[in-house]
């Protein structure tokens, strides 16, 4: 099946030659009656066999983007490719190249749970001995094994989502696009999505998934594009994401009375301060020399007659490299 579809690509002249995945050229969109583009001259490239994260707040466009990529929403402007296919001109095309799993359950309630991936594979064009064999395989595989013949009413969230990402990679698409993968799924259904994920990413398929979680982008995307109000601000590794702010730690302090004593304090006392900020009932404030400086914090605060609540010291993050990118956080 891979071949069929990587030929049918290949010989098609009715693409562009870029070897990317994904592709987009000031890909924008602007919904009805809106004054601000949702997407905004969007230019992306994920290359095959990446995990790639939109990471961004509420309304940062995330949904929007995959919706272009995926046929479901028409752009405004710009061009988006998949596996070098126009997606505008040629989306029965391109349906046949991605799988999606939307965020919410879209398997078909009047099958059973193997029906909702043997259908799924007629529906592609594979025949019948075919459909049933990968069936059977990928319920093994996402431990669905024991419940083919149950009603979807059956699963659980996390059993419906492996479903569904099941069902979306039964006709090997070249990419598979997940929207917000663990919103809402406890934290044991949360990992076990993770490990599926690697695991087929270490299989050679190329994710795009979309995420609020700075953890989750983190943890299992190659690279990450950070955006809000339709625009990227950053692209990269996380790893190279946390070094660009220059920073290796984050202090939080919680003080009696203003905070705002404190990061004055603390800016003429102490080396390697890159940022600080207010945040409720304390300051937080980025740092790159980290030895003893808890006491040496504590011990300033009480030499100025301020008093320590709660303080603590943590790795940056994602987060971090958010808040210097838009002075907000990610949950705002
Ligand atoms: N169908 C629509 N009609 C009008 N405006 C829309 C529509 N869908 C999204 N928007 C607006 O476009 C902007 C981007 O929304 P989008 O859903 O793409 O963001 P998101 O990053 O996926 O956010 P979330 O984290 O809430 O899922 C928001 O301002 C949203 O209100
Ligand atoms: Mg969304």
């Amino acid at each position: 099946m891979i071949g069929h579809k990587q030929k049918m690509v290949d010989n098609n002249q009715i693409g562009d030659s870029s070897e990317q995945v994904i592709r987009t050229v000031e890909l924008s969109k602007t919904y009805p009656q809106m004054d601000v583009p949702a997407v905004d001259k969007l230019n992306l490239e994920v290359g095959k066999g990446e995990i790639f994260g939109l990471l961004g707040p509420n309304g940062a466009g995330k949904t929007t983007t995959a919706g272009m990529l995926t046929t479901r929403v028409i752009p405004t402007a710009g061009q988006a490719f998949i596996g070098g296919i126009n997606v505008r001109k040629h989306p029965t095309l391109v349906k046949q190249l991605i799988g999606v799993v939307s965020q919410q359950n879209t398997l078909d309630r009047s099958l059973t749970v193997r029906e909702n991936l043997y259908y799924h594979g007629l529906l592609f064009g594979m025949g019948v001995k075919e459909s049933a064999r990968v069936a059977d395989e990928l319920l093994e595989k996402f431990h669905l094994g024991s419940w083919g013949k149950k009603s979807v009413f059956a699963l659980s969230g996390g059993m419906a989502q492996r479903l569904m990402v099941a069902r979306a990679i039964f006709h090997s698409p070249a990419v598979l696009f997940m929207d917000e993968p663990t919103a809402g799924l406890d934290p044991q259904s949360r990992l076990a999505l993770w490990e599926i994920l690697q695991g087929l990413n270490s299989e050679g398929q190329t994710i795009l998934l979309t995420t609020h979680y700075m953890e989750e982008a983190d943890q299992l995307c190659n690279r990450v594009a950070i955006m809000d109000h339709g625009q990227i601000l950053a692209l990269d590794s996380p790893v190279n994401l946390k070094k660009s702010i220059g920073a290796d730690a984050i202090l939080t302090v919680r003080v009696e009375g203003d905070p705002l004593g404190l990061i004055e304090v603390l800016k003429l006392s102490i080396d390697g301060v890159s940022a600080s900020r207010e945040i409720e009932g304390g300051v937080e404030i980025q740092v790159s020399e980290t030895e003893k400086l808890l006491p040496r914090v504590i011990n300033l605060a009480e030499s100025n007659g301020i008093s320590i609540l709660d303080i603590s010291l943590a790795e940056t993050t994602l987060e971090t490299v958010f808040i210097n990118l838009t002075g907000k956080e990610l949950r705002d």
